[in-house]
């Protein structure tokens, strides 16, 4: 993996890691969180990543010690700590990467969506700050309910006026590190080398992992893929049940975010054919397209018309206000605003949401049957945020 290399190239210069110009950009990363039991080992972790210049450490409690702990580790970024509402400001500004793994985790007998009424309120008021402080930052979600809140985090920017959809992630990563590692385990097959989409969402059955189209290929029973289907979906709950209410993932969530993180780090700096798996605005599911009322402007109205559309656009195009006509036009105004699937991430973020390919009968139930917990999550986070 690229934060296993990163550890191996340690002592190498930072321009010695792939990229073509001598000097690699400076990037500043915020972990919001980062005394937790993520927070702590993501901020070593990305401490370890050379792609990193600055390294802001934000928590209510606990941070300048995290801070001068993991400050003196000789790599390339300089390490601060804040703490407290007060310097939160100064942790976000000048950052091009914010991660947020701050809230509560479960216990066992919990659901994700058990931790809304107390993470759904941090998320809020860390996205208020991320607008006034860094508006074009890239914001990796690994507080849950993921599937809430990220579209907390959308309402919050859209009001502030900063959203920018290229830019939030939902961190997924975990679901992916999970799916490939059981799959190399039930395939016999070489881990490093396996790839695995997992697309939907991060809780329970709207977690759906791809092995039809995990290689390397093996002909694995369709009692071995359901299996694993579900083993994945559950894997939260195993590490939650294994550490009998001391709380969630937490080390493999920190090498997950780190990965991501990274991801999100190489798009910006231009390296071509960054793709992850992450839950993020889409139109992928099934409805694409969708006829709705839309205001036209200037070059949104290319699409099929008779001559009272066509009317219309020529109205748009000159600039005349409040042309509004029913249209087929590419549309998020689907039941599923954002969904994880492939992204190709780029200098703006994201570049370009992967199709979801094709699926096998038993992945095409699994679509259909998440859709309405996700949709109903989706739609309580932008409740919440418009309360
Ligand atoms: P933790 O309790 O160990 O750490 C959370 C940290 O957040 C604490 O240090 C706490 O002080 C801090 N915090 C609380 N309120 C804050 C605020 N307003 N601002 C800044 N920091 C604040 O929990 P954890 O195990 O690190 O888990 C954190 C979150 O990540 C949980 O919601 C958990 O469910 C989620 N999680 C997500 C994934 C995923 O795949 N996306 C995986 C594992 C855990
Ligand atoms: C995970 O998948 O491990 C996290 O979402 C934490 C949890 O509550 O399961």
């Amino acid at each position: 993996s690229s934060v296993l290399r990163s550890v191996k190239t340690l002592a190498k210069p930072a321009g010695a890691r792939g990229y073509s110009s001598e000097s690699v950009p400076d990037r500043k990363v915020a972990v919001l969180g980062a005394a937790g039991g993520i927070g702590q080992p993501l901020a070593l972790l990305m401490k370890l990543n050379p792609l990193v210049s600055r390294l802001a450490l934000y928590d209510i409690a606990n941070t300048p010690g995290v801070a001068a702990d993991v400050g003196h580790i000789n790599t390339r970024s300089e390490v601060a700590g804040y703490m407290g509402n007060d310097q939160l400001g100064q942790a976000l500004e000048d950052s091009d990467v914010v991660i947020i793994p701050a809230g509560v985790p479960r216990k066992p007998g919990m659901t994700r969506d058990d931790l809304f009424n107390i993470n759904a309120g941090i998320v809020k008021d860390l996205c208020s700050a991320i607008a006034k402080y860094c508006p074009n930052a890239i914001v990796n979600m690994i507080s849950n309910p993921v599937n809430s809140t990220v579209p907390i985090a959308a309402e919050v920017f859209k009001k502030a006026g900063t959203y920018n959809e290229k830019k939030l992630f939902g961190v997924t990563t975990l679901d992916v590190v999970r799916a490939k590692t059981f799959y190399a385990g039930k395939a016999n097959v070489n881990v490093a080398e396996v790839n695995v989409p997992v697309v939907g969402g991060h809780a329970g059955i709207t977690i759906l992992p791809l092995f039809s189209q995990a290689t390397p290929k093996a002909n694995l029973a369709d009692e071995d893929i359901k299996a694993l289907t579900k083993r994945t979906q559950d894997g939260g709950t195993e590490v939650v049940e294994a550490k009998a209410g001391k709380g969630s993932a937490t080390l493999s969530m920190a090498y997950a975010g780190a990965i991501f993180a990274d991801a999100c780090l190489k798009g910006l700096n231009g390296v071509p054919d960054v793709v992850e798996c992450s839950f993020v605005q889409s139109t992928v599911t099934e409805l694409p397209f969708f006829a709705s009322k839309l205001v036209l402007l200037s070059l949104l109205c290319g699409s099929y018309a008779g001559a009272i559309f066509a009317d219309a656009c020529l109205k748009g195009l000159n600039g005349v206000p409040d042309v509004v006509e029913c249209s087929f036009v590419q549309s998020t105004v689907t039941e599923l605003p954002f969904f994880a699937s492939k992204v190709r991430l780029g200098k703006n973020g994201v570049e370009e949401v992967l199709g979801l390919g094709p699926l096998s009968d038993f992945e095409q139930e699994g679509l259909e049957k998440l859709k309405p917990e996700l949709k109903a999550s989706i739609e309580k986070g932008v409740k919440f945020a418009n309360a």
